[in-house]
């Protein structure tokens, strides 16, 4: 299993969704319906908190972008030619791609895949590219949806961040989208984050629904190691919130999503009816998925398959040995464990029945024995043969997922 819980006994860090849920996002996968996602691992910037690939130098860029569509091509019999619901773009910083370099990537895509008619295209966009004329060369791509990374609607939290935009400069972006026609947007915020108050979280969160966009992911902040952040923080230049300030922050975010009408469809996901990400929730439902670019994974329900974490030989080894990537077979175990960690967070739930017949009987045993006492202390529920976490289990979501979890 790859995804390793923070198992300190901190609150904050259970209900640091954050932690699990944006990597989960790009990493755990299964079954039937399909998705692409593209690594692009470019950044203009380094942010203090965020350890995702990436690098800070282009110099590869044109060579990476090349070898993305060689890697396309190699991978054709992986989907088994089943239609493409999904397209996601992530990174690093894909609206760093002009709208040619864009178009070269979806071209071998529709030329090599049989991409659904329907198909959602994300791409992750950092507010300061979003000029004008850069939404207009982008709506000249098959994009549909844009998750844009706003992190805050302060500077002086933008500042600490080290973010490359301002908060007007967010607000005015997305505007901009919806004139050039963007109607599918999702926007990212961090909440927790050193001396972040409930009252500044309220007040970004009020400024969020006031853009009127559909979708909003809300990451409280996690210490990640290699980050600027942790450093600060083992330093005392930073301080952590308390647990307390977490769960009320965390509060206020439910209660104001739920005020404007967004369903928590995943702990740290949010969305309009009709607007839930097609790509996270294929994730979280399980689906097959094809994962292209340096340190993108990839899931055929039998098998994972992870490519190597490193620009330069990513490039020197696709199409040469081919040697750019492990491949893992899953155990029952990994897939109960996987379908546990993907499914409680999501309002979908547990299904034991789906246990029992996809992955193993004694696992479903297994569940409905260690799910017995949270339902007795009221932090899951049970309904028709599925586990949901309760209001009151949200906030030690991650204590009940490890404890689920077959070790
Ligand atoms: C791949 S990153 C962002 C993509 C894009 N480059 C950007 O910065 O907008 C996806 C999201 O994960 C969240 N994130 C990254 N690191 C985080 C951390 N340490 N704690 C909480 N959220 C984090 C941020 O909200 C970020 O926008
Ligand atoms: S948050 Fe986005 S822009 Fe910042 S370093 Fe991470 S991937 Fe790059």
């Amino acid at each position: 299993m790859f995804v390793v819980l923070s198992g300190k006994n901190s609150v904050s860090k259970l209900i640091s969704k954050s932690k699990i849920s944006y990597k989960i996002f790009k990493l755990i996968v299964w079954q039937v319906f399909i998705g692409i996602y593209i690594h692009i691992p470019f950044c203009a910037k380094k942010c203090y908190y965020c350890d995702f690939f990436m690098s800070l130098s282009l110099q590869y860029k044109e060579e990476y972008l090349q070898t993305l569509i060689k890697e396309l091509g190699l991978r054709k019999n992986y989907l088994q030619n089943k239609p493409v619901e999904t397209i996601y773009l992530g990174g690093g910083t894909p609206s760093l791609l002009s709208e040619k370099e864009l178009n070269e990537i979806f071209e071998q895509i529709y030329k090599t895949y049989n991409v659904s008619e329907k198909v959602e295209i994300t791409a992750e966009a950092n507010p300061d590219d979003l000029s004008n004329s850069y939404l207009k060369e982008l709506k000249k791509t098959p994009i549909n949806r844009l998750s844009i990374g706003i992190q805050s609607f302060f500077d002086d939290d933008l500042q600490m961040m080290n973010r490359r935009h301002s908060a007007e400069q967010s607000m005015f972006v997305v505007k901009k989208a919806q004139d050039n026609g963007f109607s599918n947007i999702s926007g990212d915020l961090i909440y927790g984050l050193p001396g972040m108050s409930s009252k500044k979280w309220k007040k970004n969160l009020n400024s969020f629904f006031e853009l009127k966009i559909p979708h909003l992911s809300a990451y409280h902040l996690t210490y990640e190691p290699n980050t600027v952040f942790i450093k600060r923080l083992k330093t005392g230049k930073i301080k952590e919130i308390s647990e307390e300030e977490s769960i009320i922050q965390f509060k206020i975010l439910q209660k104001e999503a739920k005020k404007n009408n967004f369903f928590q469809y995943e702990t740290s996901n949010f969305g309009k009816e009709g607007f839930f990400s097609k790509h996270n929730t294929a994730y979280w439902q399980q689906k097959h998925y094809l994962g292209i670019g340096a340190s993108a994974h990839s899931y055929n329900g039998n098998s994972r398959q992870f490519n190597i974490k490193n620009i330069k030989e990513y490039i020197k080894r696709t199409g040469e040995d081919n040697n750019y990537f492990k491949k893992e077979i899953l155990s029952e175990k990994d897939k109960y464990n996987d379908y546990i960690i993907t499914r409680l967070r999501t309002m979908w739930g547990v299904d034991i029945n789906f246990v029992k017949k996809k992955i193993c009987e004694n696992y479903a045993e297994f569940l409905v024995e260690k799910a017995q006492k949270h339902i007795e202390k009221g932090n899951l529920t049970e309904k028709k043969n599925i586990l949901y976490v309760t209001e009151q289990g949200k906030f030690i979501e991650d204590f009940i997922i490890e404890d689920l979890f077959y070790l």
